[in-house]
């Protein structure tokens, strides 16, 4: 069947099931062009709904082990740094799968296409994120594979495969504001290592991870709006019910506002963390 005959939803499925990272990121990459030239020609591609798996297709490495085994490695060494790079690989991989699950697993409640245009886009972004970062671990003699990484990313996706509302909480609002919180520290350790080509890999990173934020917030906002809720109620009562982890500072006030997320959402959260 030609890419183009198929729904939305069934192209979802196919990188959900695809196991190898860069077959993976390829195909998330084709899968987005073909969606975004349909589109463009205003030739109806139906989003339809589809059986995504519970969890996607991995490959047979990395090991993926209990956050607390991953071995811990000083930043500041080359060792240190190819681990920080493994762990980031790791996080872009699950990032195309989390904006393509959300796809094909929430089908059957109806959105805007332009809920479906923005989370094709930013699993387009996830597998070029992929694949910079590989890049650069190649560069630096390493792969990614050749370190285990963290077992629990794709928790979240589980906790709230039932729930739109849950997942545009903590994936986009709650996981990646984070990676805006941290991404302008592993760029200050890469350039006081004169590694290049990472820091311009972060910076890419780093200015298209806002809008994942920003399209979360946006969509948040939008059933919010719809169902008459108030929006920061619901969003802490969906972080207090599917986020595992504590809210921790220092936040990136200005990249999280520029995103849509001001302090009212996550400050109560953090300073409830802080209590117990
Ligand atoms: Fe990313
Ligand atoms: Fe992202």
């Amino acid at each position: 069947m030609d890419d183009i005959e198929k729904n939305l939803a069934a192209m979802a499925c196919e990188v959900l099931t695809t196991s190898d990272g860069r077959e993976k990121a390829a195909l998330a990459r084709r899968h987005a062009a073909t969606w975004r030239a349909a589109r463009a020609a205003e030739q109806p591609m139906q989003v339809g709904t589809a059986a995504p798996p519970l969890r996607p297709a991995r490959p047979a490495k990395p090991d993926l082990l209990d956050p607390r085994d991953v071995p811990r490695r000083r930043p500041g060494s080359p060792q240190g740094r190819i681990a920080i790079l493994h762990a980031v690989a790791h996080i872009e991989l699950n990032a195309v799968d989390l904006h393509w699950d959300i796809i094909a697993r929430f089908g059957h409640v109806p959105m805007p296409m332009g809920f479906y245009d923005d989370w094709v886009k930013s699993a387009d972004e996830e597998a070029k994120h992929f694949n910079l970062i590989c890049d650069c671990l190649e560069a630096n003699g390493s792969h990614y594979g050749a370190l285990p990484a963290h077992a629990g990313m794709w928790r979240a996706a589980e906790d709230t495969a039932e729930d739109l509302m849950g997942r545009l909480a903590v994936v986009p609002m709650v996981l990646e504001a984070r990676g805006l919180d941290v991404t302008p520290g592993m760029i200050d350790i890469f350039r006081k290592a004169g590694d290049a080509q990472t820091v311009a890999a972060l910076e890419v990173i780093y200015a298209e991870e806002v809008h994942h934020v920003a399209y979360g917030s946006k969509w948040f906002h939008f059933l919010c709006g719809r169902e008459d809720r108030d929006p920061v109620e619901v969003f802490h009562a969906l972080v207090r019910r599917y986020f595992h982890g504590p809210l921790k500072p220092p936040f990136n006030e200005e990249k999280r506002a520029e995103a849509g997320l001001p302090p009212d959402f996550y400050w109560p959260l953090a300073d409830e963390a802080a209590r117990t």
